[in-house]
């Protein structure tokens, strides 16, 4: 057990308690940031335009990715991403149940159905194995393609999360996906930047989404963006991301612009703006340094929790470079005399802001009233879900904050111990 943190008996008075609250989570902006945006806001450009541009092009030189289409959220890309791969009414994508709502409510926009899978127990991530089984127990091929033995559904798609910002064993679910002739859709709204196997989440060949919402450790406000080495593909998404119409507004009021333009679909308007293009260039180009500063954090909460039996610190499998958006600690509960709720408001009481990611999916009133899930069929997501609790990790953190986080673990801990 090293410095003021926890322990057999950490010392309590060495970090004296917080006298101001510490956010969940802040974004890091700089003066950097203010005057990119202060420029566009001078510029008399601010919507889609040439910032845009710009952030697509640098995003993609970044992944070493072919293509990168700026829009205005992660759900944005995800959905826009189904829809070009053509799932639809009667399909069925299967995800985990260990995700934001974001992630499956896409495929409900199009009249699919988002079908949940159960967790590894170490990373949270989608678990191959038990995404087999559900194929094998659940679907059979039928007239050349699998469909649901008792909806008649078409399996059409599986959408990985790289839950906290670790990779998932893609290549196991991308063995999967070829079995059973599935499309992978990769939701990587916690994953940049990632790596699996010395590449970037994002270049691994499949089309995958990013988001820049305001925890994220880029960000752009809202924000998200489409990458793709497919040219069709990313062609289909920039079209239904501005109404389905074939030429964006900057290309018509341009100086050198033409006012024609043609509704070729009914698309969505997705676009993002020059605004928040801008946030993100100026982000993307600090992006590394703030994630050494979530790793740097990261390790020094490893470092402090790995003598605390009560509490479980996340897991890091050898080939990944972890994005650390999340660090979800999991209480040992039958060491301690208090649940997840009350442990999270011991945390609020010492000023510290925690977070619970997620609530599993089959759980949510939405998709079990519809689905009928059963929690027997999740039993990983249903044993782990008390236990994790999301501390503050955030690269404006310093390491005052970082200490009176472990020093209230600490203290919680040993109030609190069974
Ligand atoms: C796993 C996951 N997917 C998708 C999203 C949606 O991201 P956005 O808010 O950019 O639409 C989130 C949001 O945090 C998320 O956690």
């Amino acid at each position: 057990m090293k410095g003021p943190g926890v322990g057999a008996d950490p010392p309590r008075s060495v970090v004296p308690r917080r006298d101001t609250h510490l956010p969940f989570a802040l974004p890091d902006i700089t003066e950097e940031e203010i005057r990119a945006v202060t420029a566009v806001l001078r510029s008399g450009w601010i919507t889609t335009g040439p910032e845009v541009k710009a952030f697509e092009l640098e995003f993609a030189s970044y992944i070493g990715v072919t293509h990168a289409v700026a829009v205005n959220s992660c759900t944005a890309a995800l959905h826009l991403a189904l829809e070009a791969l053509g799932v639809g009414e009667g399909d069925e994508v299967l995800t985990s149940t260990v995700t934001f709502t974001a992630t499956a409510e896409v495929a409900e926009y199009l009249g699919a159905r988002s079908r949940f899978v159960d967790v590894e127990r170490d990373t949270l991530n989608l678990s191959s194995d038990r995404l087999r089984d559900v194929i094998a127990r659940e679907y059979a091929r039928r007239d050349g393609v699998w469909r649901h033995r008792d909806t008649g559904g078409r399996l059409r798609a599986i959408v990985p999360v790289h839950y906290a910002g670790h990779p998932c064993d893609m290549d196991a679910l991308f063995a999967i996906a070829e079995e059973y002739e599935l499309k992978v859709v990769d939701d990587a709204a916690h994953a940049l930047p990632a790596s699996l196997g010395g590449r970037r989440i994002g270049a691994l060949g499949c089309p995958t989404a990013f988001s820049f919402y305001a925890t994220k450790t880029l960000t752009t406000g809202e924000g998200g963006m489409f990458c793709t080495d497919d040219d069709a593909l990313a062609e289909r998404v920039r079209l239904m991301s501005l109404h389905g119409i074939n030429r964006d507004a900057w290309k018509r009021y341009a100086a050198d612009g033409s006012w024609s333009y043609e509704v070729v679909d009914a698309g969505y308007k997705y676009n993002l703006t020059d605004i928040a293009a801008a946030i993100g260039r100026v982000q993307l180009r600090r992006v590394e340094q703030m994630l050494e500063r979530r790793r740097a954090i990261a390790a020094r909460y490893d470092q402090e929790f790995a003598s605390v039996p009560e509490v479980e610190v996340p897991s890091v499998r050898s080939d990944v470079h972890h994005a650390w958006h999340l660090y979800p600690l999991r209480l040992n509960l039958k060491r301690l005399r208090i649940d997840r709720a009350r442990f999270i408001e011991e945390l609020r009481k010492r000023q510290i802001g925690a977070s619970v990611h997620f609530i599993p999916l089959h759980r949510q009133t939405f998709y079990s009233r519809r689905y009928g899930y059963q929690p027997v069929d999740f039993p990983v997501a249903e044993q782990e879900y008390p236990r994790f609790v999301s501390l503050p990790i955030y690269s404006r953190m310093s390491e005052r904050d970082v200490e009176s986080v472990t020093a209230a673990v600490g203290d919680i801990v040993q109030e609190s111990r069974a």
